[in-house]
């Protein structure tokens, strides 16, 4: 709703040149000092999502503060999304480019099951990159991403192009 967006919209902190020059920085650690407004906030990404997947998938980290409230409403699975390294065997992992470099992404083998249909969840759209390799991740597992739901995303960055081959609902309570 509009009265949500406009309270979340004064509730995350803009830091302009954080981590580095000329990024500006969305802090929404303010949210979880308003249980009543997390609630909210949880309510409208279930509301998206309720009757539509098998399970939640969250990527590290800040996919999991409201990732695993998401999936506990929607009475699914929440499978975690890690960086590399940090899951023990058996993994499955998808590699991707960052602006320099690059990252990997992975989850338990067999935590994700064939045929499931699957909500991919973050914080943030920016570029798309993450987010479009968790849904390489699921589609190797024999899944299919039926949506992807944020709190915010950057339109600037141009990432819902990133996820368009997807064939998902994409949903986010407000952009900037
Ligand atoms: C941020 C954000 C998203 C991602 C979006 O996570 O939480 O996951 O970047 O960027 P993209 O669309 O350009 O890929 P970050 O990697 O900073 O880690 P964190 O969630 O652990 O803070
Ligand atoms: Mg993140």
């Amino acid at each position: 709703s509009q009265e949500l967006k406009h309270r979340l919209e004064t509730t995350i902190e803009n830091i302009p040149d954080f981590p580095i020059p000329g990024i500006q920085f969305k802090d929404i650690s303010p949210i979880f000092l308003n249980p009543k407004l997390y609630e909210e906030v949880i309510e409208d990404l279930v509301k998206f999502s309720k009757g539509k997947v098998d399970s939640v998938c969250g990527i590290e980290s800040r996919g999991y503060l409201f990732g695993i409230a998401i999936a506990v409403a929607l009475e699914v699975p929440f499978i975690l999304i890690r960086k590399a390294g940090k899951l023990p065997p058996p993994v499955v992992s998808e590699k991707y480019d960052l602006e320099y470099g690059s990252a990997e992404i992975e989850t338990r083998e067999g935590h994700i099951k064939k045929g499931q249909r699957i909500l991919i969840h973050d914080d943030l759209l920016a570029t798309g990159g993450t987010t479009e390799a968790a849904a390489k991740l699921v589609e190797k597992q024999g899944a299919e991403v039926v949506q992807f739901s944020f709190l915010t995303a950057l339109k600037d960055l141009k990432g819902e192009e990133k996820l368009k081959k997807f064939n998902a609902e994409i949903y986010y309570i407000l952009e900037y």
